[in-house]
Parts: C-alpha cells; sequence; structure tokens
C-alpha cells in the first residue's frame, strides 16, 4: 500500500509522504499554459482530458505521494441550482437569502451531474503510479452554505450569519441538505477510483466555539459519518479550527489537517486518535530555499510518527516560485524515518 495511505491510518512509514493542496494551480508554468487555451475555469473543471492533465501535472514535476482530482469545492452546488461562475473568484448569482430560497435547492439523488469528474478520477487513476494515491475531496457544509449565501468569497460573512441566526432551523436544514448531497458525491468520487478523501471546511476560523460546533463541525461529522462504511481515509482541514482542538478529537476521519496557526506539537497531543496533515505557512514558500528547508526540517522533526502527512497548513498561492515549491517537497522525500 502506498505511503499516504499508509500514514493516514497510522501505520508505519520509511518517510512522511507528502501533497500540497492546490498543487494543480497557477503557480505552474505547465497549468497556467493549459489554462490559456482553456480559457474558463469551470470549462476546464469539465473536460475530463483537460482536468486530467492538471491533476497529472504536479505529480510528474515533483513525484508527490498523491493526487488529487483538479475540480472545485463548488462545482457540485450547479447540479443542487446553484447559478456558478469563476472570474477566478467564484461567484453565485443565485444566491440564498431567505428560507424561500431553499425551495429551488435540489438534492439530486442518487447523485448526478458531476459525471465529468468520475471520468477525471477514472482517467488519472488508469495513469497514476500505484504507489501514488488519488484524493477526491468536496467542501463541508458550512464552507458551502457560506458560498450559497453570500454567493462570493466573503470578508465579514455577516450574510450567512444573518440567515443562521434568523432562520436557525432553516439553516440546519441547508447545513443537512449540504451534507448528504456531499455524502452522495464523495460515494460517487470513491466508486470512481478515489482512495481517500478530503473535506474541505476553510470558514470553520470565522465561527466562534459555539457557533462552529453547531454549524461547522456536527453537519459536518453527519457527512463523514454517513460514509464511513466506503472504508477509505477521511480527511477533515478545519482551517482556522485551532480553537476546536478537543471537538476536532471527535470527529468520526482517519485524518485531521491543520492550518499553520496551530502548534503541530500541541496539536498533536490534543489528537491521539487521528492522523495529522499539515501545515507549514505557504508564505514560507516565498523566502529563501534555506529556510524553506529550516522550516521544513523543524516541522517533520515535531511531527506525530506513525500518522503524519505533510502538506502546507493552506493552499499554495499562485505567485510561489516552482523552485520553493521543489525544496519543500524534496526536503520531505529525502527525510527518513530512524
Ligand atoms: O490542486 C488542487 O488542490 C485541486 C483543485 C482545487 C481547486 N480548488 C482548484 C481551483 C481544490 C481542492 C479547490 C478547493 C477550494 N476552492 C477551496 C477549499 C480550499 C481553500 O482554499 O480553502 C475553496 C474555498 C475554493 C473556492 C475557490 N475556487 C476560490 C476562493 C477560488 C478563487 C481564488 C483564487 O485562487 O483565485 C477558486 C478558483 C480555483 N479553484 C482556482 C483553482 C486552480 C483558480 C482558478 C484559475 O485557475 O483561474
Amino acid at each position: 500500500m502506498n505511503r499516504f495511505l499508509k500514514a493516514c491510518r497510522r501505520e508505519a512509514v520509511d518517510r512522511p509522504p507528502v501533497w500540497v493542496m492546490r498543487q494543480a494551480g497557477r503557480y505552474l508554468p505547465e497549468y497556467r499554459e493549459v489554462r490559456r487555451k482553456a480559457g474558463d475555469f469551470l470549462a476546464m473543471c469539465r473536460d475530463p482530458e483537460v482536468a486530467a492533465e492538471v491533476t497529472l501535472q504536479p505529480v510528474r514535476r515533483f513525484g508527490l505521494d498523491a493526487a488529487i482530482v483538479f475540480s472545485d469545492i463548488l462545482t457540485p452546488l450547479v447540479p443542487m441550482g446553484a447559478e456558478l461562475s469563476f472570474g477566478p473568484a467564484p461567484h453565485i448569482s443565485n444566491p440564498v437569502r431567505t428560507p424561500d430560497d431553499l425551495e429551488r435547492l435540489r438534492l439530486p439523488q442518487p447523485w448526478s451531474g458531476t459525471e465529468f469528474l468520475s471520468e477525471t478520477l477514472a482517467r488519472v487513476r488508469a495513469e497514476l503510479d500505484p504507489e501514488t494515491a488519488l484524493i477526491g475531496f468536496c467542501g463541508a457544509p458550512w464552507t458551502l452554505a457560506s458560498y450559497l449565501v453570500e454567493g462570493a468569497t466573503s470578508r465579514s460573512f455577516t450574510k450567512v450569519k444573518h440567515f443562521a441566526h434568523h432562520y436557525p432551523n432553516d439553516f440546519d436544514r441547508l447545513l443537512e441538505m449540504l451534507a448528504d448531497a456531499m455524502a452522495a458525491y464523495l460515494r460517487t468520487e470513491v466508486e470512481h477510483g478515489a482512495q481517500a478523501v478530503q473535506v474541505f471546511d476553510s470558514w470553520v476560523g470565522t465561527l466562534g466555539a459555539e457557533d462552529a460546533r453547531r454549524w461547522a463541525l456536527r453537519p459536518a461529522r453527519r457527512l463523514l459519518q454517513s460514509i464511513a462504511d466506503l472504508g477509505v481515509p477521511r480527511i477533515y482541514f478545519a482551517n482556522g479550527g485551532t480553537h476546536l482542538l478537543g471537538d476536532l478529537g471527535e470527529m468520526p476521519c482517519e485524518v485531521i489537517g491543520l492550518d499553520w496557526r496551530a502548534d503541530l506539537a500541541t496539536a498533536a497531543r490534543s489528537l491521539p486518535q487521528h492522523a495529522i496533515q499539515g501545515n507549514l505557512d505557504p508564505g514560507v514558500l516565498m523566502g529563501p530555499d534555506e529556510e524553506i528547508r529550516r522550516r521544513t526540517l523543524a516541522m517533520l522533526d515535531q511531527a506525530p510518527n506513525p500518522g503524519y502527512i505533510a502538506n502546507l497548513g493552506h493552499g499554495i498561492t499562485p505567485d510561489v516560485p516552482v523552485h520553493a515549491m521543489k525544496t519543500f517537497v524534496s526536503t520531505v522525500q529525502g527525510y527518513r524515518y530512524e
């Protein structure tokens, strides 16, 4: 079994596996080339040949331990009724602002409307080395609800909080519907070749502990629990969730993804039942190679073993030099457990 899947299950490995959130993206010249020809980001996601190619680009260049299928957390909202576009920032032109707006949302059952992703997964799996794992993903209910209500990435999240506070029962219904939809979506991904799944809760950090428990962790638990029978490792990435470490220890998943604000050693002690993924500040990749190496080694020395997957603490940014990514990845690849 490959190193990434073993580490997810907290089994012994020779060195930490490594992959990077947003590894297929604009910091890569070969991605920019494909992107320029394709024109539209959503069109790229919907073309399995193009999506498979960009999924494989970083794996070829860096020899990563896992590929993450190319798509976006928001694409499955389209079959649910969202009018979505990217410029490249996402925009939803028919946001959910009142309980009545919920009536236009659909939960395709069985899941349908993202068949392009199934084909991309099958194509990538056919080309990948058995030693490289294929990760599927989705957005967590709170993060997706934020986009559905705000209609875009927000600074303040006031529209979604307005909805949640004024219509608490309807908001719970929305979160449950998203949990059930994403469970069906992930199930489809696994049926088509995903060997692990990551649930991105990018906006947990906008909520205080009490609200996070109700609006983020509870529906995420429902989602993670309902795919337990698939038997693939489940990663919950709780961006900005350092104030919730005690609660994260109870999430029904194999791996907790940490952002760079978390102290790795402290977090690992709070999460003895989980493997840990993360958490180098993506901003470190803007520094000199020597500093990248030093900070990466310091992170690896603090990380738990077994049960650790090296990654950044959030997505790699488009302005990171390719050699900086190479330095990060090869530092992990050169590390050995005693
Ligand atoms: O390589 C990979 O990680 C797989 C592909 C992937 C993308 N988005 C491609 C993408 C993944 C896993 C995502 C997840 C995603 N999308 C998240 C969760 C992770 C996080 O960052 O917290 C979120 C919040 C989104 C929503 C989203 N999509 C935003 C805010 C943006 C625009 C911001 C930006 O980077 O400009 C996107 C667009 C997007 N998704 C791009 C890519 C490569 C850039 C579009 C382009 O190439 O024009």
